[in-house]
C-alpha cells in the first residue's frame, strides 16, 4: 500500500512559533491512532502561509494555526477525518 504525506512545516516562522514542541506530539497521536501503516508523515518546506502558521498540509487541504495547545483538537476533528 502506498503511503499518503502529511507535511508539517518547518520553515522559519512555523520554526519560531513552536514546530520542534508540536512534532513529538505529533508523531504520538499517529501512533495512538495506527497511522504509520497509512501515511508517512514529512517536514516540508514553508508552505506560504506562514502568517497562519504553525501549518500543515494533507493532499490539497492546509491546516492552519496549529500550535502545541490546540494540536491534538485539530488533529482528530479537521484531519483525522481526512484520513480515515
Ligand atoms: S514557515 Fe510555515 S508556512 Fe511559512
Amino acid at each position: 500500500m502506498v503511503k499518503e504525506n502529511l507535511y508539517l512545516c518547518m520553515g522559519s516562522a512555523c520554526h519560531q512559533l513552536g514546530v520542534y514542541e508540536v512534532l513529538p506530539h505529533l508523531q504520538s497521536l499517529m501512533n495512538q491512532h495506527n497511522l504509520n501503516e497509512k501515511i508517512e508523515l514529512k517536514g516540508s518546506f514553508c508552505l506560504e502561509t506562514c502568517s497562519s502558521g504553525i501549518v500543515m498540509k494533507f493532499r490539497d487541504k492546509h491546516f492552519i494555526h496549529i500550535s502545541p495547545q490546540n494540536l491534538e483538537d485539530k488533529f482528530v476533528r479537521e484531519i483525522l477525518p481526512m484520513i480515515k
